[in-house]
């Protein structure tokens, strides 16, 4: 079947199922032109949740297709491929229980910590942080997330991203430290799990100082997922939605180097933009989903065929959702 025809099958099941179909700035444009609503994690969430179809087909990871079931758990929500960001599965309940270990150990006590996840976990992990009196935060709202959190007096306990912890910590003259890495815990502000994201470590401070030789004018663009170091000496540091914004108020002649997912990269202008690595950064897992995938997801619906579901365990659900909406609620 040729990928037109594929297209035209797709438009014709969407009506006929009632189903919306959103799609993350890092899919496959084969996909992401297939998609309703377009957008980061967030925006996919929100506009998910709103949205009156009964079903929604998830192009994107995991831990995204379980924030849309968790913001509207009667919607039926299906992913083409349950892929798991790389970076949500360096951490599971257990790991995060040996995390507040640690710090016990360290003379922090329960009391005194209050834990904040990035958007990309798992259900359970954030089950585990609702549950501890803690709250999500994205990319775009870390910064404010924990600035209000501080006002409680207790130490943050921020996961899975290393990176994202030490990134605003910097940039709010706050100290870090890595648990497992850095010795005195006791004595920062904000303590990071020692995850990352593979696709994000890959660009480095060479890259930069090559564009910049290079490139007299260029601005340098990252998401705060990569290095400390490589987001000191970037002009604009932010999520991946504040970094369309930015790159598309500069003038078309200015040149811009960008350290995020290849797709999103390839797809922002017309000329004059670069991706910020030798190698190219794609997501291995926001990868996996294909035209096909959708269409066979499709195909399982309207079959009756739900093996593609995103289902969450109702004790999970509800502690995860009080750590969502305090995000919502600041
Ligand atoms: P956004 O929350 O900006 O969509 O990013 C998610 C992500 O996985 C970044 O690598
Ligand atoms: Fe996860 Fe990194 Fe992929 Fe984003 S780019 S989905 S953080 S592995």
């Amino acid at each position: 079947m040729s990928n037109i025809a594929i297209y035209e099958q797709i438009k014709e099941l969407k009506e006929a199922l009632e189903v919306s179909i959103v799609a993350h700035y890092y899919q496959k444009n084969e996909v992401f032109e297939m998609a309703d609503f377009t957008g980061d994690s967030l925006q996919l969430a929100q506009w998910a949740a709103k949205d009156n179809k009964p079903n929604l087909i998830f192009c994107g990871v995991g831990f995204m297709g379980q924030s849309v079931k968790l913001l509207a758990p009667k919607k039926r929500v299906l992913m083409p491929k349950i892929a798991c960001c790389a970076m949500a599965r360096m951490i599971d309940e257990v790991q995060y229980d040996n995390s507040v270990k640690a710090l016990n150990e360290a003379g922090i006590t329960n009391e005194e910590i209050m834990p904040i996840t990035y958007i990309n976990s798992s259900a359970q992990v954030k089950a585990r942080v609702g549950k501890m009196g803690g709250m999500v935060c994205t990319s775009s709202n870390a910064k404010i997330i924990i600035k209000e959190a501080l006002k409680s007096g207790k130490k943050i306990l921020f996961i899975p991203d290393r990176c994202l912890g030490q990134n605003i910590a910097r940039d709010m003259g706050l100290k870090s430290k890595v648990i497992g890495l850095d010795s005195d815990l006791k004595d920062a502000d904000i303590l990071c799990y020692n995850g990352f994201c593979s696709v994000h470590q890959l660009f480095e401070v060479s890259d930069v100082k090559f564009y910049k030789e290079n490139f007299p004018n260029i601005k340098i663009v990252t998401h705060p997922e990569c290095k400390p170091e490589v987001c000191e000496i970037s002009d604009f540091v932010g999520s991946t939605a504040q970094m369309i914004k930015y790159i598309k108020s500069l003038p078309l002649e200015t040149p811009v180097a960008v350290g995020t997912e290849y797709n999103l990269v390839k797809r922002l202008r017309e000329k004059n933009t670069y991706v910020l690595s030798s190698t190219k950064p794609q997501c291995p897992t926001m990868n996996e989903t294909t035209l096909k995938d959708l269409h066979n997801t499709l195909i399982s619906l309207k079959d009756k065929d739900f093996s593609s579901e995103v289902l969450i365990d109702e004790d999970v659900r509800h502690w995860a959702n009080i750590a969502l909406k305090r995000m919502f609620e600041l």
